[in-house]
């Protein structure tokens, strides 16, 4: 369907960004990935263009530090740093957590912000915290819950639950959460399909 059609064409990456007057012309419809260092960002990205090594991922909290851009058709895909805890210097980390908050509540063209949950841990306050930011901002969001392959039976609705109701409370978000593993490539076609379907 529609959603392997589109990435079975060639996601290229465009470029990384350190400041709000380095983003490209707002002229295309934009989705980006956003969550918790170490959520899964980057392999989703990786999941979703079938390409390993597209988007650097590594098992060090802060490993994206800065805003790349990808381009993907009609479409710019935007792998963000995350928030949370990363192990690199603090003056560093402020810098790109600035510009990170700065891209989502600033960007005209952005279609739709996934908000990665990791399934075994589900919302944390940050989490929150950032939901606040982007209803302020009205950027539409949807939630991802990534490590589906990780999350312990015991976690699996409770997390989800939780997941649920925090939504619930903010305007900006879609009530359906897509769950996915980028190990196993569980929820993949459906995220696919999702992405797909905007316009
Ligand atoms: P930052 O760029 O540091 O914010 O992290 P990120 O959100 O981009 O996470 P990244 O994709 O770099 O993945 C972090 C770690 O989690 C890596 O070791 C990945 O291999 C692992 N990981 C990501 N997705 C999955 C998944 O679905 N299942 C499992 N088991 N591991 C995953
Ligand atoms: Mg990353």
């Amino acid at each position: 369907e529609a959603g392997r059609l589109l990435f079975r064409r060639e996601t290229q990456f465009l470029k990384g960004v350190v400041a709000m007057d380095g983003l490209p012309p707002d002229d295309r419809i934009e989705i980006c990935f956003a969550g918790r260092s170490n959520v899964g960002k980057s392999s989703l990205i990786n999941a979703l263009t079938d390409r390993k090594g597209l988007a650097r991922a590594s098992n060090t909290p802060g490993r994206t530090q800065e805003v790349n851009f990808f381009t993907l058709e009609h479409l710019y895909l935007v792998d963000l740093p995350g928030y949370g805890f990363a192990n690199a210097p603090v003056k560093v980390v402020e810098q790109w957590q600035a510009l990170m908050r700065a891209y989502l509540g600033g960007r005209a063209n952005l279609r739709r912000a996934f908000l990665l949950i990791d399934h075994r841990h589900g919302p944390k306050p940050v989490d929150d915290e950032i939901m606040c930011l982007l209803d302020k901002a009205a950027v539409p969001f949807q939630a991802v819950l990534t490590k589906a392959d990780k999350v312990k039976a015991a976690d699996r609705d409770r997390t989800r639950d939780k997941l649920r109701e925090t939504l619930s409370k903010h305007p900006a978000a879609f009530p359906e959460i897509v769950i996915t593993s980028s190990e196993t490539g569980a929820g993949i076609d459906t995220l696919r399909g999702v992405i797909a379907g905007l316009n």
